[in-house]
């Protein structure tokens, strides 16, 4: 099939799907993004890249940033994450503050927020300098320089912060956080406010495709094991209380962000990432989980 085409099916038939969904405005700078917007783009583990629509257009990562924390933080810790925070689903919403006092300040996943600060705790307390490290290895990952951090909403969301910061103090009263409350904050708004586009997300996570070592500069990020490791909690966590319904439709590993991207994995072939910013009750793109389902569907992509 011509990949290119069908690219281009998809984006033509994105319009139909607007109007469905809301964009994120619990980050007020979130909220005036225009919310008709499409872009997906395939990165190939031979380097071709395919992409259509607004694919060039940068938009705020949000939580698909956990993906690469989680990346540094197996890196430096290895299997000893795994005793500050879980690899279940949590059958909730990515910000629900219920489940983190019955299970005592572990939180279930590394990809709902709690989990995701002890995630951003973890790197606060191996380097001196946890949001610039972030951005060299987004940039090295992505291939470009040119990528950085939007202060105006990392600065928004600081502002509105007090979810997020509840999780992060309850988790300090359980004894499972080590740094300032104010400075992990800082660090996890700061990477969720990375702002890149589908062409880089796509490349940056094509390691995920090729048993942890990119596929363009040769560098070995995780080992086969830790990757297989992560796309299984990308595939069961990935997308919060949604992962079933992922799984069910587009079949593969992937990460959303309340920014409306979309990154997912075939592993073995390729990493795609698709753009739309109007989000369903789950804080997922409902124009990017339609055309990741019409991708996988046309090329038999489910892992199943
Ligand atoms: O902490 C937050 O709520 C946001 N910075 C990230 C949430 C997010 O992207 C959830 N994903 N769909």
């Amino acid at each position: 099939m011509d990949l290119q085409q069908l690219l281009d099916d998809i984006c033509a038939g994105a319009a139909s799907h607007y109007g469905q969904g809301r964009v994120a405005d619990y980050i007020p700078a979130l909220a005036s993004v225009a919310p008709a917007q499409f872009g997906i783009a395939i990165h190939t583990l031979e380097g071709d890249l395919y992409s259509s629509g607004q694919a060039q257009k940068r938009f705020s990562i949000q939580s698909i940033s956990k993906a690469f924390s989680l990346t540094m933080a197996i890196h430096r810790h290895g299997d000893e994450l795994w005793q500050r925070v879980g690899k279940e689903p949590s059958g909730t919403a990515f910000n629900s503050l219920v489940q983190l006092e019955f299970e005592k300040g572990i939180p279930r996943n590394p990809f709902i927020n709690a989990g995701a600060l002890v995630v951003a705790d973890s790197l606060c307390s191996r380097l001196s300098a946890p949001v610039h490290a972030m951005l060299e290895t987004v940039r090295l990952m992505a291939g470009t320089a040119s990528i950085t951090i939007d202060r105006k909403v990392a600065d928004s969301e600081y502002e509105h912060r007090y979810r997020n910061a509840a999780m992060a103090n309850l988790m300090k009263s359980f004894g499972n956080f080590e740094n300032e409350v104010d400075r992990v904050l800082r660090a996890y708004f700061s990477y969720c406010a990375l702002s890149m586009n589908c062409v880089e997300l796509a490349r940056a996570f094509s390691f995920l495709a090729a048993d942890g070592r990119c596929p363009q500069s040769g560098r070995q990020w995780l080992t086969k094991r830790q990757t297989q490791q992560l796309n299984a909690l990308l595939l069961t966590s990935g997308l919060y209380d949604a992962a079933g319904d992922f799984a069910y439709r587009v079949g593969m590993p992937g990460k959303s962000g309340v920014g409306g991207g979309i990154m997912a994995v075939v592993p073995g072939r390729f990493t795609v990432c698709v753009w739309a910013p109007e989000l369903n009750e789950y804080g997922n793109s409902v124009v990017g989980l339609w055309a990741l389902e019409e991708l996988s569907k046309a090329l038999d992509l489910s892992l199943f």
